[in-house]
């Protein structure tokens, strides 16, 4: 059993041996058990204190004690780099990834797929989309991205993150935020699982304002859960594999480096259950802009332009009336890679499946398929409730690349939901 605290960006203190927390300085001169201290900072020291994002960790071994790492031989699909060829104006869809075969056992770090990136980590801007396909614990190693934030987006099976601050046990329909440079091990109580990562090399998620809303709704504050302190003591070599700069790295220590006893701070991972976000939609007329579905933003450097949203399109009431109640034909400026959970995407009547993922990026025309434009147009328009369903939209102001991977499993008639459309008659 973990226990959570509740709410987000807290400063949590948290110990898992009495005596561990120093009480009323971060950094004594000598730390209870001979424990060593170490600073996690998430922004720059000078940072405004409303973002400013550290925490303070106290633990076994210092996270310094380590060899050189040399490039990891592994994951061969995993941070490979985008296609350098000219972005072409397409739009991009992907059926889901085939499950991890028994004959090849395969753990989350080699089990990840590198799909669409935008920007280079060095930026600290961008982000990068992962699908993740395992059926074999992490047992001797852990995995840490100095290159970003990872949002994990589970679609099945459910999993165990070890992480230096807390172990987060979650299943499809929850989310999970490892914070940069935080290292952690996947374990798999199902045996098997399939899912999404969205890596953030930018400003850090954080809740977005909701202006006219009022003080509450969308994903409230108190449902993010941060994991009390939880260590190993374990002094068995442990590869350390690391993200760093778009390259995957490695080292062995001696030692399991998940040996944090006590911390206190606010940068910590939390999970969120997306049962518990709070819709809020249109009870008059249209279709309002899908930002009203933000659960998380990290902001750019200019006002209103994420560098990334997490959207999630959950079940809900849809009761607009003389509405057309799909997202009508659109072309933004933003770049839109989504990804399905469960169930079906209202705008798409079939190829867009659970584990599937599609991109439209930056002023490509999108919208409704012929048939769901078809039988939009034709409903009856009562209340009606989509159920069982649950999609997510990792939206960027920088359009996106394909690696080359995705490029080749690419599905070949995508452009196909767009044909047929009868055209308008004028009087
Ligand atoms: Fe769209």
């Amino acid at each position: 059993m973990t226990d959570y605290v509740p709410g987000f960006g807290n400063h949590v203190s948290t110990e898992a041996v009495p005596g561990a927390l120093p009480i009323g300085r971060n950094s004594p001169q000598k730390p209870a058990f001979g424990l060593y201290t170490e600073q996690l900072s998430g922004t720059a020291f000078t940072a405004p204190r409303h973002e400013n994002r550290r925490s303070w960790l106290y633990r076994l071994r210092p996270t310094a004690e380590h060899p050189p790492f040399v490039r990891y031989g592994g994951a061969e699909r995993f941070a490979p780099g985008t296609v350098d060829a000219p972005l072409a104006p397409n739009r991009l869809r992907w059926s889901p990834a085939p499950p991890p075969s028994p004959a090849h056992p395969t753990d989350l770090i080699d089990g990840m797929t590198t799909m669409l990136a935008n920007r280079d980590p060095a930026d600290l801007e961008g982000v990068a989309l992962h699908v993740y396909a395992a059926n074999k614990d992490m047992d001797a190693r852990v995995f840490t991205n100095a290159d970003g934030e990872l949002l994990f987006i589970p679609q099945h099976g459910r999993l165990a993150l070890l992480t230096e601050l807390g172990r987060i046990d979650i299943a499809p329909g929850q989310i999970a935020l490892i914070p940069r440079g935080v290292k952690f091990r996947a374990l798999l109580p199902d045996g098997e699982v399939q899912g999404y990562v969205a890596e953030n090399h930018g400003a850090l998620f954080r809740l977005p304002d909701l202006g006219p809303i009022g003080a509450n709704g969308l994903a409230n504050p108190r449902d993010f859960e941060t994991p009390s302190a939880w260590f190993e003591d374990r002094d068995d070599p442990t590869e350390i594999v690391q993200k760093y700069m778009g390259s995957l790295w490695t080292t062995t220590l001696d030692h399991s480096p998940l040996d944090v006893v006590a911390w206190h701070g606010n940068l910590a991972p939390w999970r969120y259950d997306l049962s518990r976000f709070n819709t809020i939609n249109t009870v008059s007329f249209d279709h309002p802009d899908p930002s009203i579905f933000t659960v998380l933003t990290s902001p750019s450097d200019v006002p209103g332009r994420a560098n990334a949203d997490f959207v999630i399109f959950p079940p809900r009431w849809m009761v607009a009336e003389d509405t057309f109640r799909p997202p009508w034909f659109h072309r933004n400026i933003m770049s839109e890679a989504m990804g399905l959970i469960t169930g079906a995407y209202d705008a798409k009547a079939e190829g867009f499946a659970p584990g599937g993922l599609s991109l439209h990026n930056l002023m490509s025309g999108h919208g409704p398929d012929v048939a769901s434009w078809r039988g939009a147009s034709d409903a009856a328009l009562k209340p009606h409730k989509i159920e069982g369903t649950m999609a997510f939209m990792l939206e960027s102001c920088w359009p996106y690349r394909p690696t080359a991977y995705a490029m080749g499993c690419a599905q070949p008639d995508y452009d196909d939901a767009w044909a047929g459309f009868p055209k308008a008659k004028l009087p």
